[in-house]
């Protein structure tokens, strides 16, 4: 298993080019099911979960084309183009869904265009239970039936979606995902009360509406769907990743660093940066994306509470806690999205970090600095709060389980080095 090798203590001084949001790139792709036609997404992120997802849909029949060029750069395959002219199977089986709990996002859209699908229930996963309880209430509100049986979502509507009105009792980002695909070609109105505003959720509304899809009320709480009989195929490009974008803001500001993201915006994530000026850092809008400094005076500490969009986005939480580590004085970091997202505090304890848990929240007292340890990533984004703890901390730092940076992080290593960080990926022979 790959691990990555970080010598720290470096500022990162360059430029960064942020790639299109996983988490924009996943709902989408799977509206390709929503119509015979063709779907073409472009600036598509190059990740594991991008390719763990285009599999279960070439198992539902939808033909998969890559296309383009990087415009940054010789990576090819930048444009990804899906037809689902024919669904050959409407199941999802469980040795796919289980790879990646987004999976479920082909619920929605295959009981409103095949008037059925049996998909298999995502277990749970390293920060929490992640129930799917909202999607399937809020399915069964649009007429279907649902069945919950040998691990799977049996789901079925012989007759097709009816809208109605749903109130979410929580904001959920796939929930809402799911919905407004299958409200698309139900008959008459759903209305989606409560509704997450997360960028990715937008981008997906409007590559809807691209799609022929009637929607109203884009980027509030409110949704409002009129359903149509069929969608039509669509250009897309997918929105910059606001999660990318952070991390790298914070491994800027970590290291007391001057760096450009291009091809982001500030609006997608005006509460992180927030943070960041807050912490210290120096946050300016450019022409084309961001630019972060610190080049003088400590971090500081700061509160944090993680909170659907527009709030601080949960998974920015374990990157912005490896960045006030080092800050002067204290910082209390809320977690109020997942019930067990603090696997990353007793790595970051091994290097030096002192933080106290109580409850869903962490205590973060700033030390002087950190010191390169072997760490172990657990998931996603808490294997990317160690890179930042190792790019800071004075010596070596190890971090291993690296398969969990390449669901969500394209060429990390790559492009920290670029900017002038000792980081690199190191094979280790099996025994
Ligand atoms: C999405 C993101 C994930 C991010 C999360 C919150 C994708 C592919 N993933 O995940 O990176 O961390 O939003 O911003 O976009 N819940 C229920 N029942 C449900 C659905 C959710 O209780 O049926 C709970 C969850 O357990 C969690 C909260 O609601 O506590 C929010 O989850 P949700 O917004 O649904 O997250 P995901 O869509 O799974």
């Amino acid at each position: 298993m790959d691990k990555i090798r970080i010598r720290g203590a470096k500022p990162l001084r360059g430029t960064i080019v942020i790639g299109g949001a996983k988490n924009a790139a996943l709902p989408l792709m799977t509206a390709s099911l929503l119509t015979e036609d063709t779907l073409t997404l472009a600036n598509l992120p190059h990740l594991a979960d991008i390719t763990t997802l285009a599999n279960l849909l070439v198992q539902h029949g939808v033909e998969i084309r890559m296309d383009g060029h990087s415009p940054n750069g010789g990576h090819a395959g930048r444009v990804l183009s899906l037809t689902a002219a024919k669904i050959a199977s409407t199941t999802a089986p469980y040795d796919l869904v289980r790879k990646m709990r987004a999976s479920v996002l082909v619920l929605g859209p295959l009981v409103a265009r095949q008037g059925k699908a049996k998909v298999s229930l995502p277990g749970g996963c390293a920060i929490g239970a992640r129930p799917v309880d909202l999607h399937l209430k809020a399915l069964q509100q649009l007429g279907a039936r649902i069945e919950l049986k040998e691990g799977y979502i049996d789901a079925e509507a012989p007759n097709g979606l009816t809208g109605a009105e749903i109130v979410f009792p929580q904001v959920s980002v796939g929930a809402t995902e799911n919905i407004m695909m299958a409200a698309t070609l139900a008959k008459g109105e759903t209305v989606l009360a409560n509704a997450a505003r997360e960028p990715e959720v937008t981008d997906l509304a409007h590559c809807l509406q691209a799609m022929g899809a009637k929607i109203d009320g884009i980027g509030t709480d409110t949704l409002r769907i009129t359903g149509v009989k069929a969608l039509h195929g669509a250009r897309h490009e997918i929105v910059a990743d606001r999660i990318e974008t952070g991390t790298y803001a914070m491994a800027a500001a970590i290291t007391g660093g001057d760096v450009e993201l291009v091809g982001t915006r500030a609006d997608l994530m005006n509460a992180a940066l927030d943070v960041l000026r807050q912490a210290g850092a120096t946050v300016t809008p450019t022409e084309k994306g961001i630019r972060v400094q610190r080049l003088e005076g400590p971090l500081r500490g700061t509160d944090v509470m993680t909170e659907p969009f527009p709030g601080f986005p949960t998974d920015l939480q374990a990157q912005i806690m490896a960045l006030l580590t080092t800050a002067d004085g204290a910082s209390m970091i809320t977690e109020t999205i997942f019930e067990n997202r603090f696997m990353h505090v007793p790595e970051l304890r091994r290097m030096g970090a002192n933080i106290n848990l109580h409850g869903s929240s962490a205590m973060v007292r700033g030390v002087p600095r950190l010191t390169g340890a072997p760490v172990m990533a657990t998931d996603l984004r808490a294997s990317v709060s160690l890179v930042l703890a190792g790019l800071a901390a004075e010596g070596e730092t190890l971090v291993s389980r690296v398969y969990h940076l390449d669901r969500g992080y394209e060429r990390l290593e790559e492009k920290l080095a670029a900017c002038g960080a000792d980081i690199e990926r190191v094979k280790e022979t099996a025994g």
